[in-house]
């Protein structure tokens, strides 16, 4: 196996690094630049103090956080999950994404991911032993959209999963009720697993949520992964959950047990909490991030970037050909002495990387004044 991953570091540190020798506003790592809800983190404190948590959790998890997580997919989705048998808390879902992949995939076994993909994918299928096959989204008509038919095509008599992400980073699609569909009677017809990461399942502006393991004939072939960081802007409490049947959660949970075993403690008593927040939070999240995205969006509009408008997300792809510019790396790498603005290249993303060249995003989970003055320097451009 060719460790690919090893001895690099990834694009979000390396730009960070260089936000931070230049001074520049970094909107390349996708972290909010306030925190969430003070009274989860009162909670957080609490549980600290009464010494919930302090020691080692449950392997699967504290029960008070796995009941709120099987409440949460049944009052949202309509799904049904025994807390105790289909319900795993993880270390954020980097580490579901991981033990999942681990569990599941034998070494020469085909991994179907829409590319351009989150970067822990590739590493965690080549950890695994996998080979990944991407299928890439396509921009058109001012979005990225997946093809059924390169969907189809890419499964052969070796493909094990299909690993989906919606709503998609970093392009900022949110895969429809008909695409979601031919993908579940794929995965059906093709008797296919699917690992589904839903981490911005309550960033969405434009359509629906709607999980892939409520079509028919998914419930029992998806493991869905979630976590609390996006959607309660706690991205360093490290909280993420896996859902699915108990023959696939007792996979994922004992490769689990050997990368972290357990971690959060007190933070997934707070997150627990955190689900039961009234939907008003939840509506003004999304508010927020409206507004920040189409702040952001116009801001890059003006500077002449082509901008593809996310649908959910707190990530926007734009196209830098417009600015006369092909290369996404040296135009990032560019940017901050330019401008005093960190973004990141979407080519880091991508296997076809000259596919995803001319494409750079911005992170929009920031404080309204940051952004405008991003959106004022971009103006130099
Ligand atoms: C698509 C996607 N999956 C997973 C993660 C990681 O989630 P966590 O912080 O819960 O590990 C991220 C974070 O950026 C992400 O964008």
């Amino acid at each position: 196996m060719t460790k690919e991953w090893l001895g690099g570091t990834t694009i979000f540190a390396e730009m960070s690094a260089l936000a931070v020798r230049t001074g520049a506003i970094n909107l390349g790592q996708g972290f909010p630049d306030t925190d969430g809800p003070e009274e989860v983190r009162e909670a957080a404190v609490r549980a600290l103090r009464e010494g919930k948590g302090n020691q080692y959790p449950p392997g699967p998890g504290v029960p008070e956080l796995r009941t709120a997580i099987a409440e949460h997919q049944l009052k949202r989705y309509g799904l049904v999950h025994d807390p105790d048998t289909e319900v795993l808390v993880t270390a954020g879902a980097t580490e579901a994404i991981a033990a999942a992949l681990l569990a599941l995939v034998e070494s020469g076994d085909e991994v179907i991911a829409l590319e351009p993909y989150y970067d822990s994918y590739a590493a965690c299928i080549g950890m695994a032993g996998g080979t990944r096959v991407p299928v890439t989204l396509r921009p058109r008509n001012g979005a990225y959209h997946l093809d059924l038919d390169e969907l189809r095509d890419a499964v052969t008599d070796r493909t094990r999963l299909i690993l989906l992400n919606t709503p998609h980073n970093p392009t900022g699609t949110v895969l429809t009720r008909e695409e979601l569909a031919a993908v579940a009677e794929l995965a059906v017809e093709r008797d296919l697993l699917v690992v589904t990461d839903e981490v911005y399942e309550h960033l969405v502006f434009e359509g629906e949520h709607i999980p892939l393991a409520s079509f028919p004939g998914m419930r029992e072939r998806t493991l869905t992964i979630s976590s609390a960081g996006k959607t309660f802007s706690f991205t360093g409490w490290k909280v993420g959950w896996v859902t699915g049947t108990p023959e696939l959660v007792t996979a994922v949970r004992s490769a689990k047990q050997f990368l972290t075993y357990v971690a959060s403690g007190p933070f997934q008593y707070a997150i627990a909490e955190a689900l039961r927040l009234p939907e008003s939070y939840l509506e003004g999240l999304r508010a927020d991030l409206r507004a920040k995205r189409d702040l952001l969006s116009a801001g890059l509009a003006a500077a002449g970037f082509e901008v593809y408008r996310p649908a959910g997300t707190y990530f926007v792809t734009t196209d830098i050909r417009p600015l006369g510019e092909s290369d996404g790396f040296a135009f990032c790498r560019a940017l901050p002495e330019r401008c005093g603005v960190v973004a990141v290249p979407n080519a880091v993303f991508y296997d076809h990387q000259k596919q995803g060249a001319p494409f750079v995003r911005f992170a929009f989970c920031k404080r309204t004044g940051v952004l405008e003055e991003a959106v004022s320097r971009l103006r130099g451009l």
